[in-house]
């Protein structure tokens, strides 16, 4: 379960000097309440602030986010659902039916927890239109006397307060608010992507208008575009991951693993497809496995995908995390128009291969040369790009059935687009795509299927590392 991070735009637009307003809004079931309660618990690192909860009772918090219980204390979350009845985790019974008695309660409630004035300190109130509704009298007219007294109370006390507005479109309130959030969700194939766009936050340049979010865990988890960018400082220890049957080898991943239901199986085909837009991010799931092969006693041939220099891609992103002794394991075909008596003994250049069937025999003798099993990565654009689709696809039912009847794994890189792309999926065992959304990159499982998962490339002790987080 992964830890709360709220954008960054909007942790800053709070910790401004004075007081902000800001208004939530989204419809029904899009994550507005686990939003609020994550963003009270981020800011109790800084500030005291309280959850006014006029629509769902403690218990119900408590059950729908259990993470609730220990990390926030109970005095910070009053329950106002019964106007009526006592506000709960008030000393005293108070009933409320007018704004000004609610507005009071609230006002005392904070000064008991030194709310006020404090830096950062926050009301939250959860939702507008259920406080509103809650309090007798005509609506319109409660409506703005409630939001005078509200904002009054937020300036003069310097208190932050975030309201929650049950829909997402333009009114009023968000003319008068400072800053305005919305929390969407929406199709992306077959998978549900939830957004938050950040509409208007006064006195904060918004770098990133609209962030793709989770709520695994119960948490909001904001999720940011990244940069892959891994440390090639040496390794102290050499990651080997072992997978959990004899059958199958490990991706590297243990995360991919578990997506492919334990790993990438011996004698399999395996298509990455990588979306347009994807870049470079796609490196890691190639080089990732091929650490892990050399580390673990097999052996790995790389046909180049076009863009990747091969003696780069060894030097900085494979062999400072493999062992001393697996190193000479790794051997490349690579298009280069370096002579071939100059080229190092490990690359053998693409060209010898005229046709596809010698591409295939030249693999065969490439693999004869190492003794342990192989991973094979191939990129498919190039060899696309040079025999031409229809002599590739003629051939496929050869690279099948001979990867079939070995212990060798091979990881087919295709790009979106390429003709040859959709054919492979049909003949590969698994077919994973790369893709972005809103800037971040997220890998889907087609076979299986999967839901959409984030990655996170990092560097860890052992080498570099990619975390997938759902995306729930
Ligand atoms: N532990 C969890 N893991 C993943 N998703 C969760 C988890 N708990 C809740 N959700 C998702 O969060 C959604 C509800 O979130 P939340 O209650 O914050 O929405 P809301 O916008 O406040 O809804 P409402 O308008 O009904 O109050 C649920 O639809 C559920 O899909
Ligand atoms: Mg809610």
């Amino acid at each position: 379960m992964g830890r709360i991070r709220i954008p960054t735009e909007v942790a800053n637009f709070l910790k401004q000097e004075g007081s902000q307003r800001l208004l939530v809004k989204g419809d029904a079931g899009t994550g507005k309440t686990i939003f609020v309660l994550s963003l009270l618990r981020y800011l109790s690192r800084y500030s005291q602030g309280v959850y006014v909860s006029t629509r769902v009772n403690y218990e119900d918090i408590y059950r729908y986010t259990p993470w609730v219980k220990d990390k926030i204390q109970k005095d910070n979350i009053i329950d106002a659902t019964n106007p009526e009845g006592t506000l709960l985790s008030m000393e005293s019974e108070l009933r409320y039916n007018s704004a000004g008695d609610f507005v009071k309660i609230i006002a005392d409630k904070c000064r008991l927890l030194n709310v006020l004035n404090m830096k950062y300190g926050c009301v939250i109130i959860d939702s507008w239109e259920s406080l509103v509704s809650n309090i007798p009298y005509s609506k319109t007219d409660t409506e703005i006397q409630l939001e005078r007294i509200l904002v009054d109370l937020s300036r003069e006390m310097k208190v932050n307060l975030v309201l929650i507005v049950e829909n997402s479109e333009v009114t009023r309130l968000d003319y008068v608010a400072d800053g305005v959030i919305l929390m969407e969700k929406k199709l992306h194939h077959e998978n549900r992507v939830r957004t938050m766009v950040l509409r208007k936050l006064r006195g904060i340049k918004i770098v990133n208008p609209v962030y793709p979010f989770t709520l695994d865990g119960g948490k909001f988890q904001a999720l940011e575009p990244e940069s892959v960018h891994f440390k090639t400082k040496k390794s102290k220890r050499f990651r080997k991951i072992r997978a959990s049957s004899s059958n199958n080898t490990s991706s590297g991943m243990r995360d991919l693993d578990n997506l492919l239901g334990g790993g990438l199986r011996k004698g399999s085909l395996n298509l990455l497809e990588v979306g347009s837009g994807v870049g470079f991010a796609y490196i890691p799931f190639i080089t990732l496995p091929i650490i892990n092969a050399l580390n673990t006693g097999m052996s790995a041939i790389i046909a180049v995908p076009e863009g990747i220099n091969f003696s780069l891609l060894k030097e900085k992103l494979v062999i400072p995390f493999v062992k001393p002794s697996a190193r000479d394991n790794f051997l490349a075909v690579e298009e280069t128009y370096i002579p071939e008596n100059e080229l190092p003994p490990q690359i053998t250049p693409l060209s010898i291969a005229r046709t596809h069937k010698d591409f295939l025999d030249l693999l065969e003798v490439l693999r004869e040369r190492l003794n342990n099993p192989v991973l094979q990565v191939v990129g498919m654009d190039n060899v696309e790009h040079k025999y031409g689709f229809s002599n590739i696809q003629s051939d496929m039912g050869r690279v099948s059935s001979q990867n079939r009847s070995s212990q060798n794994v091979t990881m087919l890189v295709a790009k979106e687009g390429q003709d040859i792309t959709p054919h492979l999926g049909h003949i590969c065992d698994t077919h994973m795509r790369l893709e972005t959304i809103n800037k971040c990159v997220f890998i889907e499982g087609i076979i299986p299927k999967t839901g959409l998962y984030h990655t996170h490339f990092y560097s860890s002790s052992s080498g570099p590392a990619v975390k997938l987080t759902p995306l729930l």
